[in-house]
């Protein structure tokens, strides 16, 4: 029959995304303006300044995502939209949008959670077999999901604190490297050496939860005790061991979390996807255990709209769509 079209929305954080994809799985355009550069100076993301900016935006990045896909508006078979969580001024300028189209079209309107999203960022890479894991790192998220078919969600684990992401953004903060840190750190982990104990938060036997506030405490703790003694700390080994602290528990709570439930697949979502130590740990792991993992590319890790109209399309597919009074969702259960 004739090919869907759908049209997948962005707008959570500090980027503004509209994407088409064909079938579900196919990308026709997935563009991406990212506000970094505009944060940067404040070293982090500033709420009201991210809602502004996407106001100014969404209109030509949703013509140049339908002018890169070759489309009008009247192609759409519908339109997602990621509805929550994520901030609640930023979430709305991507709702109203959706909601605009949607409505000038007659098409159907699919809100999608922002990991959910995240999640089906893999679809792309290969098809989902369920029973599967995802481990979910993010800037605001820290989550071993599992998932018994398409649209199900059950989170085994989650962080306790701060989130992968966040914990990494914090330790680049406190090393006076640029916002979002996670790159820089993942980049000084590769030149240095793990000699520096840091504390594992495993937490109770069995628990799937994370915890990163304590590591990262240690490390504030190690920078300073250096600084009273006038000591010098290598970054570059800083960051290695801060690094290894992470991906050591993520990696050995993702496997027993396969053991224990008996997956078909692994997955890997979210941006501190991103990190090389963490894929390259991931990888290996997999390979010596006979486990199918897989791995979004790198320029699906970090939000973007094509992973929203993917996770959009289980819900076309089902026929379950929202009503125009969809309203943004800064505290969106998965
Ligand atoms: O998923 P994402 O783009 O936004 C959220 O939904 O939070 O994730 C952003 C987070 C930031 O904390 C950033 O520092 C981290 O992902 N990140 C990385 C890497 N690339 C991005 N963390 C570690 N290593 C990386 N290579
Ligand atoms: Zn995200």
């Amino acid at each position: 029959g004739k090919p869907c079209y759908l049209l997948g929305i962005e707008t959570s954080c500090d980027e503004t995304s509209v994407a088409i994809i064909r079938d579900g799985k196919e990308i026709l355009s997935n563009i991406i303006s990212s506000q970094v550069d505009i944060h940067k100076r404040f070293g982090g993301v500033v709420p009201e300044v991210a809602s502004r900016k996407h106001v100014e935006d969404i209109t030509m990045i949703t013509q140049q995502a339908l002018e890169e896909a070759k489309l009008g508006l009247d192609d759409l078979s519908g339109v997602a939209v990621t509805a929550g969580p994520g901030l609640v001024g930023a979430l709305l300028i991507g709702v109203s949008a959706a909601k605009t189209i949607a409505y000038a079209k007659g098409l159907p309107l699919f809100p999608v959670h922002h990991i959910a999203g995240h999640i089906y960022a893999n679809r792309f890479v290969k098809e989902m077999e369920f029973p599967l894991l995802c481990l979910v790192v993010s800037g605001g998220h820290t989550e071993l999901v599992y998932m018994k078919e398409h649209g199900s969600f059950e989170i085994l684990g989650q962080t306790r604190d701060d989130a992968a992401g966040e914990a990494y953004d914090k330790v680049a903060r406190s090393l006076s490297l640029p916002y979002p840190g996670g790159p820089h750190i993942d980049r000084l982990a590769h030149e240095g050496e793990a000699t520096i104990s840091l504390p594992r938060a495993w937490l109770e036997a069995g628990s799937y939860d994370f915890s990163f506030s304590g590591l990262k405490s240690a490390v504030l703790n190690v920078l300073h005790n250096a600084k009273q003694r006038g000591e010098t700390i290598k970054p570059e080994d800083l960051a290695a061991s801060f690094q290894e602290a992470v991906i050591e528990v993520l990696v050995e709570k993702a496997f027993r979390a396969v053991d224990q439930y008996g997956v078909k697949q692994l997955l890997l979502a979210g941006g501190v996807a991103a990190n090389r130590g963490l894929r390259e740990r991931l990888t290996a792991r997999s390979k010596k255990e006979g486990v199918d993992l897989v791995i979004p590319p790198l320029s699906l890790c970090t939000d973007n709209a094509a992973m929203i109209a993917a996770a959009g399309y289980i819900q076309y597919q089902k026929g379950v769509f929202a009503d125009l009074d969809l309203n943004a969702n800064p505290g969106l259960p998965l």
